[in-house]
């Protein structure tokens, strides 16, 4: 891995200097785009870094896969690192400025804030990764007061996600526009993610079926039928597919709120977690 300074984009750890950089920007009445990422960049997260260009004169992307929205038995260790590759296609997608930082340095010792959110944080992810919510919103946050952008572009891949951001940046008055970046998919459906890498030849051919099946499930919600038959319908299917199921579910677009008994008569979501081997996928759609 190289240096920070060898690579070909500008790129920092250092907060100080992200500082001054920020405040040029600013002097010079600069608008700034920011994206959060963990690296191991696709063309999904490079979609972000353009819709951050179309809404700021400036765009910093930052890499740092964050150890406080890992639990001790997830793939923090395994998460795909690729420095290098990433800052090549952030300088190819005209990215501003890569911020890099150290856990040392965003995770000093005795840090010992804590963000408690509930709302869209509540269910869904929650329930199976119930520290997740509260690592990135901690981290996001801190991003945030770093980098002081304008906007910040998330995914609607990680939907659940984008809406608990919104929700912190409106709670805590942060003055950011959070704009949604729709998902990019594979040709046969699969959402494009950091962790389809893990995938074997096998698993990647079966994972394709998770956006067939949560398709299939809004399809039939919008023809009227009840959530609770539709959703059975899309377990079933998922259960004979994948090695494991976490959830399959339909709620309220806006909030995520369970939706009422029957046919969907607001804007829904689907949302969907399942496992390939090692492998856990997300993927969403709306109704
Ligand atoms: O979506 C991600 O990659 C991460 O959750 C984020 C927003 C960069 C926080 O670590």
């Amino acid at each position: 891995m190289s240096e920070l300074s060898q690579l070909p984009i500008a790129a920092t750890a250092d907060l100080d200097r992200l500082r001054a950089q920020i405040r040029d920007w600013r002097h010079e009445g600069l608008r700034i785009g920011f994206v959060p990422t963990m690296g191991a960049l696709h063309e999904g997260h490079l979609s972000l870094i353009r819709m951050a260009r179309e809404h700021a004169d400036r765009v910093v992307a930052s890499i740092f896969v964050n150890p406080a929205q890992f639990a001790p038995h997830e793939d923090f260790d395994a998460y795909p690192r690729t420095l290098d590759e990433d800052a090549a296609k952030l300088a190819n997608a005209k990215c501003d400025l890569l911020y890099a930082p150290l856990a040392s340095d965003m995770y000093a010792g005795g840090f010992s804030a804590k963000l408690n959110l509930e709302g869209a944080a509540l269910g869904l992810e929650t329930d199976f990764r119930p520290h997740f919510f509260a690592g990135v919103a901690i981290v996001v946050a801190k991003l945030f007061n770093r980098v002081q952008p304008d906007i910040a572009v998330f995914g609607e891949k990680d939907y659940q996600q984008l809406l608990v951001i919104r929700q912190m940046v409106r709670d805590l008055d942060f003055p950011i526009e959070i704009v949604p970046g729709p998902t990019l998919r594979e040709r046969d459906g699969l959402a494009l993610s950091s962790r389809n890498a893990f995938l074997s030849t096998r698993e990647r051919e079966i994972s394709a079926g998770l956006h067939d099946i949560l398709s299939g499930f809004a399809h039939d919600l919008t023809q009227g039928t009840d959530w609770e038959t539709a959703q059975g319908k899309a377990l079933a299917k998922a259960a004979s597919a994948f090695d494991r199921v976490d959830y399959i579910e339909a709620r309220c677009a806006q909030t995520l709120a369970p939706l009422p008994a029957g046919p969907v008569t607001q804007p829904a979501r689907v949302l969907a977690a399942v496992w390939l081997g090692k492998t856990r996928l997300i993927d969403n759609l709306a109704v």
